[in-house]
């Protein structure tokens, strides 16, 4: 009887095992420098991991965390920028954002208050040959004057759990400050930004 359990046991392990692997299969890195990943592939990781993204983003309540999928996205595609890390990066503006940001405007304007823009991640780890769920940025804009620092934007971040994340101002202002000239925005690459072959 004893016997019987383990082998159950064992086998019930096994089982486990093969279907952690099996939804993982998709997400294997293969590359050896992130900056070799081609297009397709990027999409392929990250349609690999939209779904658990969007899941572990909304799971402890966070507002944006749980409904940002509906707003409007910034690209064509999810693409590798080399400023935010080994990440695949996905920008979605909310409604009061969605107009101005989509201009993709260099100079002379400010983001109206209450715009959000919420940028998931996913982390490439070229060592552990597999990417996984990196957090969801954030930047909002505040009441005109409420943070004269950071021209009223707040940063903030919510982790793959859906848990806040503990960001520090500077260190997200002081890359962004280099984008002052369009309100610190710095916008996805220009080869994936929207409408750019009409
Ligand atoms: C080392 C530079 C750097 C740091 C540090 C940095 N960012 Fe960014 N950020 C960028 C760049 C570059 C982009 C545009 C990248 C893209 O979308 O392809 C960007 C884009 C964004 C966007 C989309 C809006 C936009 O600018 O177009 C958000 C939201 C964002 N970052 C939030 C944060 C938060 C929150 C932090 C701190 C936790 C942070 N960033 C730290 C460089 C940085």
């Amino acid at each position: 009887m004893k016997l019987h359990t383990s082998l159950a046991a064992a086998a019930l392990g096994l089982a486990l095992t093969a279907t952690t692997a099996l939804a993982e299969d998709c997400a294997v890195i293969t590359v050896e420098d992130q900056f070799d990943l081609e297009a397709d592939e990027i999409v392929a990781l990250y349609n690999c991991l939209a779904d658990k993204l969007a899941e572990g983003y909304g799971k402890a309540g966070d507002e944006v965390g749980a409904n940002y999928r509906s707003w409007a996205p910034t690209s064509t595609r999810p693409a590798i920028q080399g400023a935010h890390g080994n990440r695949i990066l996905n920008t979605f503006a909310n409604d009061i954002a969605a107009e101005q940001y989509l201009k993709y405007q260099e100079e002379d304007f400010t983001m109206p208050v209450g715009s959000v823009l919420a940028k998931e991640s996913i982390t490439i780890s070229i060592k552990k040959k597999t990417a996984r769920p990196g957090p969801l940025l954030m930047m909002t804009k505040m009441e005109v004057g409420s943070i004269p620092e950071t021209n009223d934007w707040l940063y903030t971040g919510v982790q793959p759990n859906g848990k806040t994340m503990k960001v520090k101002q500077s260190f997200c202002h002081d890359c962004h400050e280099a984008y002052e000239d369009s309100d610190f925005l710095a916008y996805p690459m220009e080869e994936v930004r929207l409408g750019q072959d009409q």
